[in-house]
């Protein structure tokens, strides 16, 4: 068994309201990432996904703040570094890709001087090693005529392109550890499936641990080595990708699961059932998703309860998991 790469423990991240209580949208959530091993999240808007990248980034935007728990980097806990290490870490050992890549790309620069940028303050290369390095990475993400695109300005790609763009500067240095925050989603099937293959490849080739965050749990299907749904801040469920897809316990799983499935019995699973409450808060007490759930029973909305394991690697956090 070796070491993970990314190590989340008890992990809280709180926004201040005035005159209330603080938002806490990361609760108490552990998860850990070994090395080449993609591990997806899903969940809906709102759920604490992209929280979660940038507290493991060390880059809550302020006032927000790491209220509680550890997140170590191959054994370092992050929050111990001081600023300087923790730069050198970001970009260099640990990167992360987001949507909408055109926000990302500084327009006065040329594609070859934005990865370029990003390598040279890392490893110190300059010239032509770091030209030829900065054409293999454009190639190494599928971006043709690589020689000329070199010089192009962001405004000159379309968005595959863009991303394809963002990607090669994140992994650049080749780092141990990336997130993708919804990257994918911004693109057309065909790219994105494109992307995604990269992704996979660069995964395998570099042994990269991977947290991939989507809305789309479709996508997780094909792509990553386990699965985990968060909601309200927790992770609800999370599983090996064929224990997850073959045996989906969590009622809210099903409900995502149903909503794009082509499976007759995951619909009319719901389908038949009353249609869920429109009331999307988290309740206060017991299971968050509570209020939505059509099992739910009065102990869900008395006590909340834990992450427990169902089988082999398969945890969930329910009272009354759907029967296999
Ligand atoms: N900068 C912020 N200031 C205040 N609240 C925030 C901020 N960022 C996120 N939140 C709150 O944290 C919760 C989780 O948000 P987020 O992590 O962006 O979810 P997701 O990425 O799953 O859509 C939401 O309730 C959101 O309103
Ligand atoms: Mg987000």
């Amino acid at each position: 068994m070796s070491e993970p790469v990314i190590d989340v423990e008890g992990l809280e991240v709180e926004f201040p309201r005035y005159g209330m209580p603080p938002v806490r949208a990361v609760k108490g959530l552990d998860l850990a990432i070994l090395r080449q091993e993609i591990v997806g999240l899903v969940g809906e808007s709102g759920s604490g996904k992209t929280t979660l990248a940038r507290a493991i980034m060390q880059l809550v935007p302020p006032p927000g703040r790491i209220a509680g728990g550890r997140i170590r980097f191959e054994g370092q806990n992050l929050a111990a570094l001081d600023p300087e290490r923790l730069r050198t870490l970001r970009g260099r050992s640990m990167a992360m890709v987001i949507a909408n890549p055109r926000s990302e790309l500084n327009p006065l620069l040329t594609v070859g001087q934005q990865i370029g940028n990003v390598l040279k303050y890392h490893t110190g290369l300059g010239g032509k090693a770091l030209r030829k390095r900065v054409i293999d990475m454009l190639k190494e993400v599928r971006i043709p005529d690589p020689e000329r695109r070199y010089d192009a300005y962001p405004h000159e790609l379309s968005g595959g392109m863009a991303q394809r763009v963002v990607m090669a500067i994140a992994l650049i240095c080749e780092p141990r550890f990336v997130i993708s925050d919804d990257a994918t989603s911004g693109l057309d099937v065909t790219v994105q499936a494109q992307v995604l293959e990269l992704l996979q490849r660069l995964v395998e080739k570099h042994r990269t641990a991977m947290l991939f965050i989507t809305r789309d749990i479709g996508i997780t299907a094909h792509f990553c080595d386990r699965v985990a749904v968060i909601y309200g801040g927790e992770i609800v469920e999370i599983a090996p990708r064929a224990s997850f897809f073959a045996n989906p316990v969590h009622p809210y799983t099903v409900l995502l699961l149903a909503a794009f499935s082509h499976n007759p019995r995951l619909r009319s699973y719901w389908l038949k059932e009353a249609e869920p409450a429109t009331d999307t808060r988290p309740a206060e007490r017991g299971c968050p998703f509570a209020p939505r759930c059509v099992r739910a029973q009065p102990h869900c909305r008395a006590e909340h309860p834990v992450l427990r394991e169902l089988a082999p690697g398969h945890f969930v956090r329910c009272h009354y998991p759907v029967e296999r």
